[in-house]
């Protein structure tokens, strides 16, 4: 399948289809664990990712993750959204001052965190944890945003800043988000991607996956068969 550049897609399918796994395929963060082995090419412009000379660092810093639980460091706001800048060797401070701020801005963070700036991430709601992790991711300036139901231990209001956010990002950003919320695939993805059993179903143009599913599996999912 293909990723449109600065659109959303989402993958859906039901629980233990193989969501998050594939999506660790598309910045090889499944290279952490022994025991997976990939097959076929994963492109990103020309390059397959998977060719042995892939800098694994570099391709993270293109393909940045947003994980399910908001999991900031036990740092500060500022030393969580420079961590990545930091560990690439990045060390001009007024840079680094000024990636805090226009991160923070664009996950739609600032007003409310810029005024302290020195607190522990750790101290924010889970909302807030989430956008700065967000905004840490943007602060490597990737390409491609890819985010593992990164609502799903948020409250209603925290979910739509998210949802909003992700919305105003597409622009500047490809972004690839797992969500097993229907509605939520409805309002931000412009395409999404169906599951089911570890295999892909059908990829289809969000208006066109509900409104005229093509496969068997797909309506059945749609009327609620599947978990
Ligand atoms: N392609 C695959 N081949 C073998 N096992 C897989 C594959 N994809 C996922 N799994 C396994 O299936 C289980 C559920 O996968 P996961 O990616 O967590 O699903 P989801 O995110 O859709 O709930 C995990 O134990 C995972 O290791
Ligand atoms: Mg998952």
């Amino acid at each position: 399948m293909t990723f449109p550049k600065h659109q959303i897609t989402a993958i859906m399918g039901p629980s233990g289809c193989g969501k998050s796994t594939f999506l660790r395929c598309l910045n090889r963060s499944n290279d952490l664990l022994p025991e997976v082995e990939v097959h076929g090419k994963v492109w990103l412009g020309d390059q397959n990712i998977y060719q042995p000379r892939t800098n694994i660092y570099q391709l993270r810093a293109r393909v940045g993750m947003v994980y399910q639980q908001p999991v900031p460091f036990p740092f500060t706001i500022f030393e969580n959204v420079v961590f990545g800048l930091k560990m690439a060797g990045q060390t001009d401070a007024k840079l680094l001052a000024m990636r805090v701020e226009s991160s923070l801005k664009a996950a739609a963070i600032w007003d409310e965190v810029k005024d302290r700036l020195q607190e522990p991430a750790q101290a924010l709601s889970g909302g807030q944890q989430q956008r700065v992790c967000l905004a840490s991711v943007l602060a490597m300036q990737p390409e491609v945003i890819l985010l593992d139901e990164p609502t799903s231990a948020l409250d209603p209001t925290s979910s739509a800043s998210i949802e909003q956010t992700l919305i105003a990002l597409k622009k500047d950003y490809t972004i690839i988000i797992v969500t097993h919320n229907l509605q939520q695939a409805s309002r931000i993805s412009d395409q999404i991607a169906f599951m089911l059993n570890g295999d892909l179903i059908e990829t289809a143009p969000t208006k066109t996956f509900f409104l005229q599913p093509q496969q068997p599996q797909t309506q059945d999912y749609l009327a609620g068969k599947f978990g």
